[in-house]
């Protein structure tokens, strides 16, 4: 016997009933960046390894461990992509945007993979709604950034979100902070948990992220790291956070928020769910002003973000928003006999040519199976065809809601159910 097949762990189906609840949550999204002016790009989910590689940074746990990483038959070193915006990154070098001046606001909405421990909220499989600003190191592209976020999540019905932000400086700050965080926490080493004590020779900063307590409580005493950012990086998180404050967008500084990818300058932020546990960030994001220059292009200052459409599903569900379900089809084609069933695809293909969303069977179902099923989907006009019908050149209309009937001509039903939708409508 075969065996079982599934899906692997940390990936899964969506089954209709989920996905029409996804489509509505991405289109609602889509809305939303439209209005700010973003535009969709599609990349491709697997990049030669490089881009992240030169991207993300060599200590970084995505990097170290989370990578999906294979050759593929050419022998090329190849990765699943773990996130977007190493990949927003290459295309915009690729296709030398880098050399226009002009301000580039791009989205972009789809599955990215990392090889993670799956629990609640983390998945091998995920999929994020991110989008990446190009070409403004203004701080009210910064604060433009976080408002759009946060009024995308309220327009999906999230309220109970809460945006973390914090100054990360910028590569001048950069090694005097890590200096002055590696003496810190050396002073603490033997209290450090395996990982730390690691993050400690590559990056210190990241020890701030750690989610150990014993860690956590040792990170508190280190928080005088940012009297080492200059001023300029300082001013500029001051006014980025003022302009957020104008358009009425709460947001709560964290010194402990470092992100979990190298690439952030100056502000960086995430937004929590409080409700959903340990993988509580639903979205995350920032400045990311070296990224292209380091990648190969011009200096292109830049920031962006992503949801995690899963979080953010969760989210939904515990705020208990009712997303609408799919419209279903407005007609049910049902036919008896053979024959009926030829002109049943007839006025199924008639019906659609119109714009009407149209269903029926081919199979020799009895009519009282046929009407179950068109109630079942909730079509709420039904068209009948059978030995009398097609004699007459006819088709029996019946009203689902009110169970009247009514006979129309083969020509004229089209218009009939148009004529009824729209009364409805
Ligand atoms: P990130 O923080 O790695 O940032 O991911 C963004 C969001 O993706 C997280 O807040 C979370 O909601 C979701 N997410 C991440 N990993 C998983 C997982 N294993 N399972 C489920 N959801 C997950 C980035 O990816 C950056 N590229 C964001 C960005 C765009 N920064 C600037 N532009």
């Amino acid at each position: 016997m075969a065996a079982r097949l599934e899906a692997l762990g940390g990936t899964s189906d969506l089954l209709p009933e989920e996905a029409s609840r996804w489509q509505a949550v991405e289109q609602k999204a889509r809305q939303v960046l439209h209005r700010y002016g973003f535009q969709e790009i599609r990349t491709p989910i697997m990049e030669t390894a490089e881009v992240f590689l030169q991207s993300l940074g060599v200590a970084t746990e995505i990097v170290q461990k989370q990578m999906y990483l294979f050759n593929d038959r050419g022998d090329r070193r190849v990765a699943l992509r773990p996130e977007g915006t190493a990949s927003a990154v290459r295309a915009f070098l690729e296709h030398g945007m880098d050399k226009t001046s002009s301000l580039t606001k791009w989205y972009y909405v789809g599955p990215m993979f990392r090889a993670e421990r799956p629990q609640a909220g983390r998945r091998r499989q995920f999929h994020q709604v991110g989008v990446e600003v190009f070409g403004s190191a203004s701080p009210h592209q910064d604060a433009e950034v976080m408002a759009m976020l946060m009024h995308l999540l309220k327009s999906l019905g999230i309220r109970g979100a809460m945006l973390m932000v914090n100054n990360l400086g910028c590569r001048n700050d950069r090694p005097k902070m890590l200096e002055y965080l590696k003496t810190y926490f050396l002073g603490h080493h033997m209290d450090l948990c395996p990982d730390c004590k690691q993050r400690l020779e590559v990056n210190p900063l990241r020890i701030l992220d750690c989610k150990i307590e014993r860690c956590r409580s040792i990170a508190k005493g280190s928080m005088q790291w940012s009297k080492w950012l200059c001023k300029d990086c300082a001013d500029h998180y001051d006014k980025a956070l003022a302009s957020l404050r104008t358009v009425g967008v709460e947001c709560h500084p964290d010194p402990h928020l470092v992100r979990g990818l190298d690439y952030y300058t100056k502000t960086a932020f995430e937004v929590v769910y409080p409700g959903l546990g340990a993988q509580n960030a639903i979205g995350a994001g920032g400045r990311y002003d070296d990224l292209v220059e380091r990648m190969g292009g011009q200096p292109t200052p830049a920031v962006g973000f992503a949801i995690g459409l899963e979080r953010v599903m969760m989210a939904l569900e515990a705020e208990q928003v009712a997303i609408p379900p799919a419209q279903p089809p407005a007609v049910y084609v049902a036919a008896l006999g053979e024959q009926a069933r030829g002109k049943a695809l007839e006025l199924l293909q008639h019906l659609r040519a119109a714009g009407i969303a149209a269903v029926g069977e081919f199979e020799a179902h009895s009519l009282r199976r046929q009407m179950e099923n068109a109630n079942r989907q909730g079509c709420p006009i039904v068209l009948m065809i059978g030995d009398d019908e097609l004699a007459k050149g006819t088709v029996t209309l019946r009203d689902m809601a009110t169970r009247s009937q009514a006979e129309a001509t083969w020509e004229g039903c089209v218009d009939e159910v148009l004529r009824r939708l729209r009364a409805a409508a």
